[in-house]
């Protein structure tokens, strides 16, 4: 009998217990639909949902639980970013549709679920019909139905292959000292990807960025056939759909929200060093004057945090570096810039006037009772800035100002997860958020980025019109704004190098252009093989650095015998010949997003063969300059050749037809490269640092093409102040017609004034010779060069010596520097 009541009892309690256990609670049927100038608010039961179009391409989705207050603050988005009334809505008995100059919303009312097509109907992406945008507690999570042959790329910084299909991701900024190659999550988090399939015969791409900062989830089918959904642990569901019918426009769609990158200084491009740690002062210089005594280019070497007294930051270590001044000034004269690393945790420790500024003023993170919150890293115990008080982000920016004074334009801003011994930063610590206050479960994930933001903008202004140089560890979507990002403590391994190259084109895909690894691998020691073949890879990536851990062997171009050094100077001569094109590549960056290390995914989205694991590595610099990575034990491989126009041995100019794949040799000296018929990539002569002035002649490689048109941007400017805001830059726009068969130099904009006096135009894999060639009308003669980019070649001569036996041999026209439109016609 006891037995029996007692069972009651407990049902009963189970009964009364009601939501103690929480089930999925879905966006059910519209009670309210409200429209707005911008849009339109639907509320149901269960939330509300606010749709705000703010391009023909891009309408945000905002999802609210009913009982909380909408949420509007994002770090992520450009300030400047403006809703557009540039749409028409209708409403149905069953739907509520936008329809914009790209798209139509259509939001069935019965139970709310979401639905995007083209404008002729074709499906784009749509909600998984039983769940939409549904809740567990405070978790929220957007489901979408998954389409057979779906592939989904993006996320940045992840680890997996190119293709996330079948794959699941955290976004939680995490410090993984030598992380596995298969490690989830790392540094950074950019919740962003664009999917693609084929509906109804048409291929169709979309973009989707989740713009909630609190732990998220993606999950591109892993283990579920149903879905696609993403996930954030609390606040709102707010994510931005952008429609395109090209990845480089859904990039420059999702940009356009979280901003791009301004010019970092040419220096910053050159070749960077780094150890953990170089000093004292004379081993810096040491380090420095090798490069220039075996002529290996390099702009810049870096201070690790052995530089600073006992780890503080904002002081300096008396013994090791007693005239810091004197020592960046002697740097500076032999061509180096200095950059130091800058880490957040502020040393509790009376009298260090960071420590006594930051209590004093109310800066750091605090525990609900309004103590400061105190964790472990280098220094000991520590204080950390609340990035999210602007106030914090002032007082920071100032804090530079004796570095810059002493002469320091690169920063490096590291551990800022945040990063502490252990791992667990409690989650009750609080964040300022602009005063309207926030736990550490939301502002973990921002904490890297409002860092490096704090660090710009406050050494930007101590610079006074010069650019600064800004390197983060962790980030968040938009840090690109303010940063280049590397991807932390990697490994001496293959592994790591093709994951390196891996994350590098995702970061891309994901709006972060800027962007390097530790050439080298930073923990562990490479073999000599391993560090040739990661220093060819690395002389492209955007962020050129070697960077080693303490204690681990050293990792300079020299230090692997002379077989390997040969090979990096290669490599990074090449780097330094290539800075006109590289730059301009940055620029392009600036203006639409564009990454520079481009993944193939991003031109070829639909060709399923990038995609094999043979040859997903394969990136491009620029649009035409392909690397096809090979690990160090490898003396071959297969490449595939996308696309429709011819591509030629970067090496040789062998042809390889578009749409073949191909064994190609690559002993140690030679990493695949290949170029695309169409191609114009300029070039300079070899320099061994930015300061450092180049030859009169900008030398101009055009590649023929089978047909079409194509187009390369050319931008210069002083590389180092602002100045090119109001002008003070040159930018010609070079278009190649193999149809009609000319080049034409269009008219160069901006008022700076390049130092080349002279173009040589290379023309490779031009059967015929250019005949009756005239320029602007005046008739002229090519010239028979030779070209060699391969160091192994006896009288290596890159950029067009005399015609010789065994070089490519290609037609020269030299031409003076274009001041108005010069056509060149055959
Ligand atoms: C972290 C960084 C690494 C740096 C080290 C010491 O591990 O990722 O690059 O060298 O800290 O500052």
């Amino acid at each position: 009998m006891l037995h029996r009541l007692l069972l009651l009892l407990f049902s009963c309690s189970m009964a009364c217990a009601g939501d103690v256990y929480q089930k999925n609670q879905s966006m059910g049927k519209a009670e309210s639909i409200k429209a707005f100038d911008h849009g339109v608010e639907i509320k149901t039961a269960e939330g509300t949902l606010i749709a705000t179009v703010f391009s023909p391409t891009i309408i945000k989705m905002h999802f609210t639980k009913k009982s909380r207050e909408s949420d509007t603050l994002s770090y992520a988005k450009r300030h400047d970013l403006q809703p557009s009334k540039a749409f028409k809505a209708n409403e149905s008995s069953d739907a509520y549709r936008i329809e914009t100059d790209s798209l139509i919303l259509s939001i069935s009312k019965n139970p709310v679920r979401i639905r995007f097509s083209t404008k002729s109907g074709i499906l784009i992406n749509e909600d998984e019909s039983a769940f939409g945008t549904s809740w567990i507690g405070e978790e929220v999570t957007t489901y979408k139905k998954l389409i057979s042959d779906e592939k989904f790329i993006g996320m940045g910084e992840k680890t997996g292959g190119l293709n996330r299909r079948g794959e699941g991701f955290t976004h939680w900024n995490t410090d993984y000292f030598g992380y596995p190659t298969n490690a989830d999550p790392i540094y950074m988090s950019t919740p962003f990807y664009i999917g693609l399939h084929e509906s109804q015969g048409a291929k169709v791409m979309y973009g989707i960025f989740m713009d909630n900062s609190y732990k998220s989830h993606f999950n591109f089918g892993a283990s579920n056939d149903r879905f696609s959904s993403f996930t954030t642990e609390d606040g709102d569901m707010v994510y931005y759909f952008i429609y395109h019918t090209t990845v480089p426009g859904i990039i420059e769609s999702y940009t356009s929200i979280t901003g791009r990158i301004t010019l970092p200084p040419l220096w910053s491009l050159g070749f960077q060093q780094c150890r953990y740690s170089y000093y004292p002062d004379k081993e810096v210089l040491r380090i420095a004057e090798t490069f220039r005594e075996k002529k290996i280019p390099a702009d810049v070497i870096y201070l690790d945090i052995h530089y600073m007294d006992k780890y503080k930051i904002f002081t300096w270590n008396q013994d090791r570096f007693p005239d810091p001044k004197g020592m960046i000034s002697t740097l500076k004269q032999k061509g180096f810039n200095t950059a130091v690393i800058i880490d957040p945790g502020i040393k509790v420790e009376k009298g260090y006037s960071a420590y006594e500024q930051g209590v004093e003023q109310n800066l750091f993170l605090k525990y609900p009772d309004a103590t400061d919150y105190t964790g472990q890293v280098w220094p000991g115990w520590c204080h950390f800035p609340d990035f999210t008080n602007p106030d914090t982000r002032t007082w920071w920016g100032n804090s530079f100002k004796d570095l810059v004074d002493v002469g320091i334009r690169g920063f490096w801003n590291d551990m800022n997860e945040p990063a502490t011994w252990g791992q667990r930063f409690p989650d009750l610590v609080e964040f300022s958020f602009e005063g309207l206050k926030g736990t550490h479960r939301r502002g973990h994930n921002v904490y890297g980025m409002q860092m490096a933001r704090a660090t710009f903008e406050g050494t930007k202004d101590l610079l006074k019109g010069e650019r600064p140089f800004i390197l983060t560890r962790a980030g968040f979507s938009g840090v690109q704004r303010y940063s280049a990002v590397w991807t932390g403590d990697n490994v001496s391994s293959d592994d790591h190098m093709m994951l390196g190259i891996r994350m590098l084109s995702s970061l891309g895909i994901a709006g972060v252009p800027y962007v390097g690894m530790d050439i080298g691998g930073f923990s562990g020691n490479p073999s000599k093989e391993l560090f040739a073949r990661w220093i060819s890879i690395g002389a492209f990536a955007p962020l050129s650095r070697a960077h080693v851990c303490v204690d681990n062997k050293d990792q300079e171009p020299w230090s692997f015998g002379e077989r390997v050094e040969d090979i990096a100077r290669n490599y990074l001569n090449l780097r330094y010949m290539m800075l006109p094109y590289i730059y301009s590549s940055f620029h392009e960056a600036s203006q639409s997003g564009m990454p520079i290390w481009r993944s193939l995914a991003i031109e070829y989205p639909f060709d399923s063969k990038i995609y094999d694991g043979r040859y997903q590595h394969q990136f491009t610099i620029g649009k035409g300059l392909m690397i096809a990575p090979v690990n160090s034990v490898q003396e071959f491989t297969k490449v595939y050749f996308p696309g429709s126009q011819p591509w030629y041995d970067f090496y040789s100019d062998s042809k390889y037809a578009p749409g073949t794949e191909d064994h190609v040799d690559a002993p140690l000296e030679k990493l695949p490269a290949f170029v695309q018929g169409g191609s114009i990539i300029p070039m300079q002569s070899i320099i061994q640092h930015t300061g450092e002035k180049s030859s009169d002649t900008l030398f101009v490689h055009v590649y023929a093409a089978n047909s079409g048109i194509t187009n390369q941007q050319i931008y210069h400017d002083d590389g180092l102040t602002y100045s090119y805001e109001k002008g003070a830059y040159s930018h010609m726009n070079i278009i190649y017609d193999a149809g009609k068969k000319n080049i034409t130099f269009e008219a160069p904009k901006g008022n700076y004034k390049t130092h080349h006096s002279v173009i040589a135009i290379l023309l490779h894999g031009f059967d015929e010779v250019p005949k009756g060639m005239n320029i602007n009308g005046t008739s002229t003669k090519a010239e028979k060069r030779s070209v060699s980019f391969m160091k192994a070649l006896s009288n290596f001569d890159p950029l067009g010596g005399p015609a010789r036996e065994g070089f490519m041999n290609v037609q020269a026209i030299h031409i003076p520097y274009p001041k108005a439109k010069t056509s060149i016609q055959w």
